[in-house]
């Protein structure tokens, strides 16, 4: 029987709640699966930051190589200087465990979740690959003669030919394998690559590079759209997306704009993933510190992580399982909706989950 070593980050303001959530149900999963957990905690919030002024050190960072994944919750303090610790933990996992991909399935799981007139959850079901260390992320930059009326910030996009090429050959591998579950009488996949390279020449490498890797997959079709009206579209009519390819902001960016589309922040989940090596899974949501301690917040995306990191780590089984109980309560009504206004609390939400997985 295999155990995961597994890096458990529970955060700052709701973090730590849709976390204890989350890893109830990953215990169940375990113990029906058959494999077993070594979850370790780490402190690192902006909340240990105001005790001990101590954000992540370079030997935690080679500390989570060695693990199977990390499971984080959110990080995001309002007495803190605004990005201090996010930079340091969610950065430093991202670039520290160059976790190049962030990908980010938009998959709607009831009707009435869906803020868009008339669209189901056949219409609402794509994933955005985010390119995850380089763009305006890499933070090659800084300020001048600061807070002196010649002031000037200087930031640098970086995007690198390796880096574009790797995201979109993931996102490529994506589509094959999405068209592959869905079988021959599916729909066509398609790769669609969102940038905004009509203003920002220099843009143009992620077209270059699609193209060059569109020649390895054949029976995969390609679209392209500029960041601003795919932001439209994805509303308009986000059963044109399949998989989606963009660099790191805009796919920050677009991915918001995914998550409402699929219910709210309350259910959008995200992976950190370099293939092969220790990556990292998290709820979309951020930390929400007005929501924090009340029992509020649903923890179905932190739940909906867990699923992926168990995909990931090749527990197929068991994140089908959890995504299926999580789509059941929701398209049956009896969590009606993701927000804190529900009527249905985070660690009731939990019960409800394990619930489903017991009777299963
Ligand atoms: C996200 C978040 C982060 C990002 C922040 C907290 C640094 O918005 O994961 O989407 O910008 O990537
Ligand atoms: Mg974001």
């Amino acid at each position: 029987m295999g155990t995961y070593n597994i890096g458990v980050i529970p955060g700052d303001g709701i973090g730590p709640e849709v976390i204890r959530e989350a890893v109830r149900v990953l215990e169940i999963v375990a113990a029906q699966q058959g494999f077993k957990l070594n979850l370790v905690d780490y402190p690192y919030s902006g909340e240990h930051y105001l005790k001990t002024k101590e954000l992540v050190p370079a030997s935690v960072i080679d500390e989570w190589k060695t693990q199977d994944a990390i499971l984080l919750g959110a990080i995001g303090h309002p007495d803190v200087e605004p990005g201090l610790v996010e930079r340091s933990v969610i950065l430093g996992l991202r670039f520290g465990l160059d976790l190049y991909i962030n990908l980010r399935p938009v998959k709607l799981y009831a009707e009435h979740l869906c803020p868009i007139k008339g669209k189901t959850p056949a219409d609402v079901d794509m994933v955005v690959v985010r390119e995850n260390t380089e763009g305006l992320y890499a933070q090659i930059g800084g300020i001048l003669k600061r807070d002196t009326p010649d002031e000037v910030a200087l930031v640098n996009g970086v995007y690198t030919w390796k880096g574009c090429e790797r995201a979109i050959r993931y996102a490529f591998e994506i589509a094959k394998q999405r068209a592959e579950m869905r079988g021959k009488d599916g729909r066509t996949p398609c790769v669609t690559l969102v940038d905004k390279s009509n203003a920002v020449r220099p843009l143009d490498i992620w077209s270059r590079a699609m193209a060059h890797v569109a020649q390895d997959f054949p029976g995969i079709d390609t679209d392209h759209a500029y960041i601003d009206a795919a932001c439209m579209w994805m509303i308009k009519n986000p059963e044109w997306f399949d998989v989606v390819v963009t660099p790191n902001l805009f796919g920050d960016i677009l991915t918001d704009v995914g998550a409402m589309i699929q219910g709210g922040m309350g259910i959008a989940a995200s992976g950190n993933i370099h293939p092969g090596q220790t990556s990292m899974f998290e709820p979309i949501h951020g930390s929400a510190p007005k929501h924090a301690g009340k029992n509020t917040a649903s923890p179905m995306g932190a739940i909906m992580a867990v699923a992926m990191l168990l995909d990931y780590l090749g527990e197929t089984s068991g994140a089908n399982r959890i995504e299926e109980a999580v789509r059941q309560l929701l398209a049956s009504g009896e969590i009606p909706s993701l927000d804190t206004r529900s009527g249905i609390s985070t660690s009731q939400a939990g019960d409800m989950v394990i619930a489903r997985l017991e009777e299963a």
